[in-house]
Formats: structure tokens, C-alpha cells, sequence
């Protein structure tokens, strides 16, 4: 009787040690196709937004005075040139002076107020990029 009950607790211990372990393997190769589907579904979305990729095709010193802007005047005349404590500076606000006065108030800033010169500083040309940038391109 003693021997029955032992071969019997033999299989149950089988089952019970082995069950698991395929029910381990069943679950691993189940899972490694969901992870790799989404994987497969974002490949092919990449080419949809390639043909958005075109942002401002501005010549470099354009470019440049973008990211001078971002880094030395932003601070006071707002990222967007929408204004802080420096006024707006886009071609709408500035279109009653003229290049030489936008020039002028750049290089040698503006007395007892904020405005800094810039003259010690930049190039002629960099001047010229930051005209080009404020006065006749829209943040
Ligand atoms: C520390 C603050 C500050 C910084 C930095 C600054 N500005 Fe100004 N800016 C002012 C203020 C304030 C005025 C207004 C001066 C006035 O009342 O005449 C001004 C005026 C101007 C004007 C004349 C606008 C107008 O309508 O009369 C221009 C152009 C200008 N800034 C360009 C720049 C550029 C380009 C830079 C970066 C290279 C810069 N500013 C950096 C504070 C600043």
C-alpha cells in the first residue's frame, strides 16, 4: 500500500516540478513576438514623416544669428522675440526704423536704458545676420 502512495506522490512531485517549468518555457516563447511586433510596427512608420523634415533652410549666418539670439539677446527681448524687458523685436514692431537705426541700436545699444552694445563683440557681418533676423524674418 505504503508503495502505491509513494509512486503515486513520485508522479504528483514530477508534475508538480516539471509543470511549472514548461508552463515557464511555454510563457518565454510567447512573449519575445509581442516585443519584437511593436518593433516591427514603428520600423515602417518612420518614412511617413520624412517628407516633414524641412525646417527653415536659412543660409548658416542666419542659422547662426538664430542661436546667438537664443543665447545672448532672448533673455530680454523673449525666445519668440515676443518681448520681456526689451520691447518685441520682429519685423512688424520694427518696421518704423530703418536698417541703420536697427544697426545702430545693436552696436551701440540704446543709453540708460537696458540694451546693451554689441559692438565690441560681433562682426559686421554678425550685426548684419542679426538685422536680416529681426527685421525681415517671423519668429
Ligand atoms: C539686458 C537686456 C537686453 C539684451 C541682452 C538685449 N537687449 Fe535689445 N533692448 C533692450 C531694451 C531694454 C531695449 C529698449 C531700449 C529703448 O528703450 O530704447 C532694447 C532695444 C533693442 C532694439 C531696438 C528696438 C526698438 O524698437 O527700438 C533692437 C534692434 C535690439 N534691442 C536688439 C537686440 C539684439 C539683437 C540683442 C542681442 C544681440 C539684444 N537686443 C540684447 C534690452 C536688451
Amino acid at each position: 500500500m505504503s508503495a502505491i502512495i509513494i509512486n503515486i506522490m513520485k508522479k504528483w512531485v514530477i508534475l508538480v516540478l516539471i509543470g511549472p517549468l514548461l508552463m515557464m518555457l511555454a510563457c518565454q516563447e510567447v512573449e519575445p513576438p509581442n516585443f519584437t511586433q511593436p518593433e516591427a510596427t514603428a520600423q515602417p512608420s518612420p518614412p511617413n514623416p520624412e517628407p516633414v523634415p524641412a525646417p527653415m533652410p536659412l543660409p548658416p549666418s542666419l542659422t547662426d544669428a538664430g542661436e546667438f539670439f537664443f543665447s545672448n539677446c532672448a533673455s530680454c527681448h523673449g525666445i519668440n522675440r515676443e518681448g520681456n524687458v526689451g520691447p518685441v523685436l520682429t519685423p512688424e514692431s520694427l518696421a518704423a526704423l530703418s536698417d541703420a537705426e536697427v544697426k545702430d541700436a545693436i552696436l551701440n545699444g540704446r543709453r540708460g536704458t537696458l540694451m546693451p552694445a554689441w559692438k565690441d563683440s560681433l562682426t559686421d557681418e554678425e550685426v548684419d545676420a542679426l538685422i536680416q533676423l529681426v527685421r525681415y524674418t517671423s519668429p
